[in-house]
């Protein structure tokens, strides 16, 4: 069995995620969450020491299942979300309830079941975020809620679980390029230029950068904005 660092990153075949799983490889064995499962495979394949961890976190029952014999986890990054935007006139109850059980619900059960393995490892969370966890605009209700609430379980975990050696770091970053924002942008009716957002794999490095810091370092919050144009 391998001694390097078991790392679950959920999100994995897709954007910011898939970045993670990206740059945590070199360091790290890796589980590789996500629905698609050819995706996932494809993915594994391409990364030295990853396995497919396939699921659809809103099926909590799956989630029981499949975190079961997972004894030790050094790194959790909850890159899986959704976005659905909408004016709250707008907006009916099933989108605020999928947002919510995808964004907030799922992060929280899956975090619950593998607290015995990061306990046990004295492991990292990481939260991603976004700069609507911190600001709440017209359009983003749904959204912006499920991830203010996704700051204060993040803020509450940190606190429950020091005693235990958890770090948990709540990650901010602005538009990304990814496939959500390609989704928001067809919402909001303007083009999709990803030369104008962070880039996944810049995201990915202030993931890395919080999970290798030092243990006398707590990174608890990184705020992200796109910076000059390339
Ligand atoms: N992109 C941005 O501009 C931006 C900005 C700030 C914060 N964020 C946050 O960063 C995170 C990653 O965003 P992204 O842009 O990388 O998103 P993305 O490209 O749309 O990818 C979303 C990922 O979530 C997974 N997923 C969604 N619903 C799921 C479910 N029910 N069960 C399992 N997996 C599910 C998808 O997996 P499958 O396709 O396999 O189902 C996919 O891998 C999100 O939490 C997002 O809110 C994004």
């Amino acid at each position: 069995m391998s001694s390097r660092p078991i790392a679950l990153v959920t999100g994995a075949t897709r954007g910011i995620g898939s970045a993670v799983a990206h740059a945590l490889a070199p360091t790290h064995d890796l589980l590789l969450g996500g629905r698609d499962r050819a995706r996932l495979d494809e993915l594994a394949g391409e990364l030295r020491s990853a396995r497919p961890w396939p699921v659809d976190l809103t099926d909590f029952t799956a989630l029981a299942a499949t975190t079961t014999g997972i004894e030790r986890l050094d790194v959790l990054v909850h890159s899986a979300g959704l976005a659905e935007l909408g004016t709250i006139e707008e907006t009916p109850a099933e989108v605020w309830r999928r947002t919510m059980e995808v964004n907030l619900v799922a992060v929280v059960e899956l975090t619950r079941l593998l607290l015995p393995a990061l306990r046990a490892s004295h492991g990292h969370v990481v939260l991603l975020n976004s700069g609507s966890g911190l600001r709440a605009n017209p359009n983003w209700g749904a959204y912006a809620a499920s991830k203010f609430a996704l700051r204060a379980f993040g803020d509450v975990l940190r606190a429950e679980e020091a005693e235990h050696g958890i770090r948990v770091t709540s990650v901010h970053p602005g538009r990304t390029a990814t496939d959500m924002q390609r989704s928001v942008r067809e919402q909001e009716g303007g083009e999709f230029d990803p030369g104008q957002y962070l880039r996944p794999e810049s995201v990915a490095a202030a993931v890395v950068s919080a999970v290798t810091a030092s243990r006398d370092a707590h990174v608890t919050e990184v705020v992200i904005r796109p910076g000059q144009a390339r």
